[in-house]
């Protein structure tokens, strides 16, 4: 049977002190609630009801997912009825998680899913962890805390709501559970909110289950750190860096060498090939392929680029732009834009390429501005040379064909085309189209190509 689950993400998020909710905040090029929603698609849970609140849920569209709004945040038990009254009976499993959990994987959804029971009298499983100082969280109480996890859960209870005794307790609530649906929607309707914070918790179904004579399953996860959930923007940090090296993991296992994981920054869904190496201080995101034997950064930024084999960019940016076999790029270059490179093209220092496609071997070597510009086969931009792509009112396109020799610190007046084999000299300024073959030299720019008439 296909597996549903209720995400909670009505709470306001108070800790993280910002005008944005807080499951939308970005954790490594996708906002937090993302992470929980493809953990649990990947576990195989095909219908997934978001309890959002008014001010949220219009800013959820983009994720396709139903949502179900809490008008006023009473509560995790208030917050599963409001789900439960909008879907379905069905019978099965329900899986309950909360939206701040970001470092759940896919096993831990599955784990919980496989313990609970429903024939057997498991109605509940839950996920659990040991934690040096469990601060926040709930505690579970098993029946003979002195005989350790051999014995069996016998309720929830919250931090504030903790005796010294109870506070003490290492073992702790992660917040996730799967549920027999027909005994959840039975057991939430008698939860009540006579509490420290006079909140519905939905932990006080693990008691009723078992007054009523049900099984509640606990699921131990290894590791601590895959259930913390992030409350404040300390937290948001150390999910960050936990989720980065993951990704870093991944490519470093397929084949990349990335020289320190600590400060190179992925988002998830990149390619990068084999024995490509990324250098420290560098950011590649958005849908961004890398080819094989490339050498990225140090102090690089790749956004929605497209990079072929054996390209190097080094203290670079390239945004939104797509580079052939073996294309250099810097130190300290901006490819923007739609910037479309073909192989062995060289841009050097202070080069900046904006909406151009450069042809094979094409060399900006220093201090150039190329805006708006086609670059035939191996020509050569001469340094400080400029396309002026911009007349005040609108943006007009440069034309320059092959084997081109531009001179240092030219300005290419758009729109303009310069044909095959042209070569100017330094300072020209170059304001009419000028025939293949043609000299140009001054300001403005005159043909030296022919002896000058007498
Ligand atoms: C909850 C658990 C606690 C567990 C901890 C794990 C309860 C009562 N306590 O505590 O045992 O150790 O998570 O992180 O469940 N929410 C709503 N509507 C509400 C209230 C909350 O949708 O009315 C959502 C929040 O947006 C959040 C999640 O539910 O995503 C958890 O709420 P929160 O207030 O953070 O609970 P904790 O105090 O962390
Ligand atoms: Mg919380």
């Amino acid at each position: 049977m296909s597996a549903r689950a209720i995400v909670l993400a009505a709470g306001k998020g108070t800790r993280m002190k910002s005008a944005r909710p807080k499951v939308l905040h970005d954790l490594c090029g996708r906002p937090m609630l993302w992470w929980v929603l493809s953990a649990l698609r990947a576990a195989g849970v095909d219908e997934i009801v978001v309890v959002t609140n008014p001010e949220l849920d219009p800013l959820l569209a983009p994720f396709e997912v139903r949502t179900v709004v809490q008008p006023e945040q009473l509560g995790t038990g208030h917050a599963v009825k409001i789900a439960l009254e909008a879907i379905e009976p069905r019978g099965g499993c329900v899986v309950v998680a909360y939206g701040d959990m970001p470092l759940v994987d896919r096993t831990i959804f599955e784990d919980v899913q496989a313990a609970v029971d429903p024939d057997a009298g498991t109605a509940l499983a839950l996920v659990t962890a040991r934690m040096p100082l469990p601060s926040g969280f709930g505690r579970i109480v098993r029946s003979d805390p002195s005989a350790g996890s051999g014995q069996a859960v016998e309720r929830i209870v919250e931090a504030k709501d903790c005796t010294p005794e109870q506070l003490a307790v290492d073992e702790m609530n992660a917040g996730i559970y799967a549920f027999s649906e027909p005994m959840l929607r039975e057991t939430i309707a008698r939860v009540g909110n006579e509490n420290a914070q006079g909140e519905y918790y939905l932990t006080d179904t693990v008691e009723l289950l078992i007054a009523a004579g049900r099984r509640v399953a606990p699921v131990p996860v290894a590791d601590y750190r895959s259930v913390l959930g992030v409350n404040d923007r300390v937290e948001l940090a150390d999910a960050r860096s936990i989720v980065n090296r993951r990704l870093c993991e991944e490519h470093m296992r397929a084949g990349v060498t990335i020289v320190d994981p600590a400060t190179t920054y992925l988002v998830p869904e990149l390619v990068i090939g084999a024995d490509t190496t990324i250098y420290p201080g560098t950011a590649i995101a958005g849908t961004t392929r890398i080819g094989a034997r490339c050498r990225i950064g140090p102090h690089s930024r790749l956004v929605g680029a497209s990079l072929g084999d054996d390209v190097t960019v080094t203290e670079s940016v390239v945004v939104d732009s797509t580079l052939g076999d073996r294309v250099w790029v810097g130190p300290y270059a901006q490819l923007r834009g739609g910037a479309t490179l073909g192989p062995d093209v060289r841009i050097g220092n202070f080069v900046e390429v904006k909406k151009s496609d450069l042809a094979a071997g094409v060399k900006a070597n220093h201090l150039a501005y190329l805006g708006d510009s086609s670059v035939g086969p191996r020509s050569n931009i001469g340094a400080g040379t400029i396309t002026a792509n911009f007349d005040g009112v609108q943006k007009n396109r440069t034309k320059i064909g092959a084997d081109v020799k531009i001179g240092s610190n030219n300005t290419l007046v758009a729109p303009v085309t310069i044909g095959d084999n042209v070569v100017t000299g330094a300072g020209t300024v170059v304001i009419r189209d000028a025939e293949a073959g043609d000299k140009l030299v001054g300001n403005p720019a005159r043909s030296i190509a022919k002896p000058a008439e007498t």
